[in-house]
């Protein structure tokens, strides 16, 4: 290190000799040399280049020099770099203006410079260099997915470096609230949270999902990583419908609703615990709804008294098991002939779809049991003259039916 710094001392020895030889000459001439503007601030990503430019009037015999103002350091004379750093260079591009090129910025690199001409007193300006660092995610100190179980607490960590600190915004992938519970408002719900750390207490399962911590300080790009919180929960079952009429011959449709995490294993089975498995009698169908919720379908084709009875949906995951039962009956027809029954309903697939229309709306009215409810849907179909079924809905409803459904609903 002997060198560079020898040859330091030497410039700078050079520099104010120089000065003083120069005072003389401007003297002679009466011409001072004189800034034409303000020597500017620059603000770059570690990394870029920066240049400042320094524009200098009626320099005369003097000389431009480049100084790093913190550490006093001669960077360049004229056209020549003084010190040992490759990445610095200057230009004299036409008569009046010197710049300075900081090539490949570091972030050491950061402080005021100064441009100055050896006139005595010297002249001098100065500029800052800030040397700014796009937002980079910590991931040894960032949380990964997580798993809490429902009730539980989570707590998220998302850590990022860059200059100026980053900011940290939380959001959910969905665009969801993020439900933030014993602050100082009681319980809020926000769609972005700010800080290194998200805490969720009391998680319940609509809080599952993906979650995004967002690194941010003006200096792009921005950075976010992706955290999968799961909330693990015994399933629940729920049917829409426990009691399902049909006429026979048509399709059957019975549905339950799942909410289970992590995911279940559902399957359907008769009354007796026998499985029920795909053919063509049975036609089985699961729809996600979300994370944790999912719809099971099972559909039993042409319908047979053979079918009649209790069916079980059965959801089970590693946390437990539930079930959820269906009772399948027949609903009888009238004013029907012998024909229609042997149309019905494989070759009009029409007067099919509206059987199951029907019988829907039947189910529908069951929560509010009333004999004129069931007659006005049955006569409103009837009248339509499509569908040529009838339910003796009076009849069904004095049985021991209505009780059962009672008690149900
Ligand atoms: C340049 O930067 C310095 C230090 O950050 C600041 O004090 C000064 O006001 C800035 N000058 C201009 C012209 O922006
Ligand atoms: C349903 O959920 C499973 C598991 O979460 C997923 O693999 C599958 O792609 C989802 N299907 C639909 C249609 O969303």
């Amino acid at each position: 290190m002997g060198a560079p710094r020898n040859l330091h001392v030497a410039a700078a020895s050079l520099w104010v000799g120089a000065l003083s030889v120069l005072h003389f000459l401007v003297a002679v001439s009466g011409f001072e040399p004189d800034f034409l503007y303000p020597l500017e601030n620059v603000t770059v990503a570690q990394g870029r280049d920066a240049t400042f430019t320094c524009v200098v009037n009626n320099l005369g015999g003097y000389r431009v020099a480049w100084i790093k103002a913190d550490t006093k350091a001669i960077l360049a004379i004229h056209e020549h770099v003084i010190t040992n750093n490759a990445r610095l260079s200057v230009t004299h591009n036409d008569y009046n203006t010197w710049t300075l090129n900081i090539r490949s910025v570091k972030r050491e690199d950061r402080g005021q410079y100064m441009c100055q001409v050896n006139t005595d007193p010297m002249k001098m300006q100065t500029a800052f260099l800030e040397v700014v660092i796009p937002p980079d995610i910590v991931y040894e100190e960032t949380s990964g997915d997580m798993m809490v179980p429902e009730g539980g607490s989570a707590k998220l960590v998302c850590k990022a470096r860059g200059y100026p600190k980053p900011r940290i915004v939380w959001r959910r992938e969905d665009g969801g609230e993020i439900i933030a519970r014993g602050g100082p408002s009681g319980k809020s719900r926000l769609t972005s949270v700010e800080g290194e750390m998200l805490t969720l207490t009391k998680v319940t399962r609509s809080e599952m999902g993906a979650y995004l911590c967002i690194a941010a300080n003006g200096v792009p790009p921005s950075v976010s990583k992706r955290m999968m919180l799961h909330v693990h929960f015994h399933p629940l079952i729920q049917v829409p419908n426990q009691l399902v009429g049909a006429p026979a011959n048509t399709d059957v449709t019975l549905q339950c609703h799942v909410e289970a995490s992590p995911k279940a294993i559902n399957y359907w089975t008769r009354e007796n615990g026998e499985m029920i498995i795909s053919n063509d009698k049975y036609f089985m169908t699961e729809i996600n709804n979300s994370y944790y919720s999912v719809q099971m379908r099972l559909v039993i084709r042409r319908f047979h008294k053979s079918d009649l009875g209790g069916y079980k949906c059965i959801s089970k995951n590693s946390i437990g098991d539930a079930e959820g039962n269906i009772r399948l009956y027949e609903m009888e027809m009238q004013e029907r002939t012998e024909t229609e029954e042997d149309t019905l309903p494989e070759e009009n697939t029409d007067e099919a779809s509206s059987n199951n229309r029907l019988y829907n709306g039947f189910q529908g009215s069951l929560t509010e049991p009333g004999d004129n409810k069931v007659r006005a849907d049955i006569d409103s179909s009837t009248s339509t003259g499509t569908p040529s079924i009838r339910i003796r809905a009076a009849d069904f409803l004095r049985s021991g039916h209505l009780l059962l459904m009672l008690l149900l609903f």
